[in-house]
């Protein structure tokens, strides 16, 4: 299979970084200094509980929010005040909340869907559509049942590859897991794995401590604070910890 990435894998770059970000609602401070940043080619993972402002995170780096303070720069570009637009321009996107899937088209054109804002010439986006039904396998026998008759699992596999077929340089999603059962997360979660060695980039954020296991890198973070900032591997090590900061 081709490489998504032209880049060698050792050759890493920095493709996010936040730095000591202070956002809300109103006079909601929800985001307390939060840092972080994530390289080129890997899954990052901001584990937190209920409420912690995980979403809030997101919002503001998709840019449906503006930091009140801090900055974010994404792919050498300074993100702080960009338009939601520029920003999928850049690379920068979002698994549509709610997975975003038109239920009447079937799996084939909701798929072409994903290539709209895309670049490239037909010839690369059919090869696109290949190396994600590659990956997608259950998607392959199904390009032409409609949408709508999928399962809720087999429509997030949809949503991730459609989003994949607009070739992100970082994708970040919000709780991938969230009321799937725990056989579909991980085929989701191997997918995701599949993906990031071709090459992609994950932000993904998550209630589930199950995250770990895929991710290179985790934040922990609760009442809006980053808590820890380890390799996964090291915290699976301390279930015990992650647990303790899980109970919110
Ligand atoms: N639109 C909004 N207006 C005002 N306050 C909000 C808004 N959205 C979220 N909040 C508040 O911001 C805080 C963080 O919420 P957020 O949704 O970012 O948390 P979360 O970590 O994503 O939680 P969950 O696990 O429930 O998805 C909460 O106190 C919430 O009540
Ligand atoms: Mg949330």
């Amino acid at each position: 299979m081709t490489n998504w990435s032209s880049r060698p894998t050792w050759e890493r770059t920095l493709l996010l970084t936040v730095e000591q970000v202070t956002a809300g609602y109103g006079r909601l401070e929800v985001l307390h200094d939060v840092s972080l940043h994530v390289e080129e080619g890997e899954i990052v993972t901001v584990l937190g509980p209920n409420g912690t402002g995980k979403t809030t995170l997101l919002r503001m780096l998709s840019g449906a929010l503006n930091p009140w303070s801090g900055s974010v720069s994404f792919a050498g570009s300074k993100l702080n005040k960009l338009l939601p637009e520029r920003r999928s321009a850049l690379g920068l996107c979002q698994l549509p909340e709610g997975r975003g899937i038109f239920q009447t088209l079937t799996v084939g054109e909701n798929l072409n869907l994903g290539t709209v804002n895309g670049r490239g010439s037909a010839a690369d986006r059919r090869g696109d559509l290949e190396r994600v039904l590659a990956i997608f396998s259950e998607l392959a026998g199904r390009l032409t049942a409609q949408a709508g008759s999928l399962s809720g699992g087999q429509q997030q596999m949809l949503a991730l590859g459609r989003a994949v077929m607009s070739r992100p340089k970082l994708l970040m999603i919000d709780e991938l897991s969230f009321g799937l059962a725990p056989r579909v997360v991980s085929d989701l979660f191997k997918v995701i794995t599949e993906l990031r060695d071709n090459g992609m980039t994950f932000l993904i954020v998550e209630q589930q401590a199950a995250a770990l296991r895929i991710s290179d890198r985790t934040y922990v973070m609760r009442n809006g604070r980053n808590q820890l900032d380890r390799t996964s591997a090291d915290l699976l090590k301390s279930e015990d910890l992650v647990s303790s900061y899980l109970r919110g």
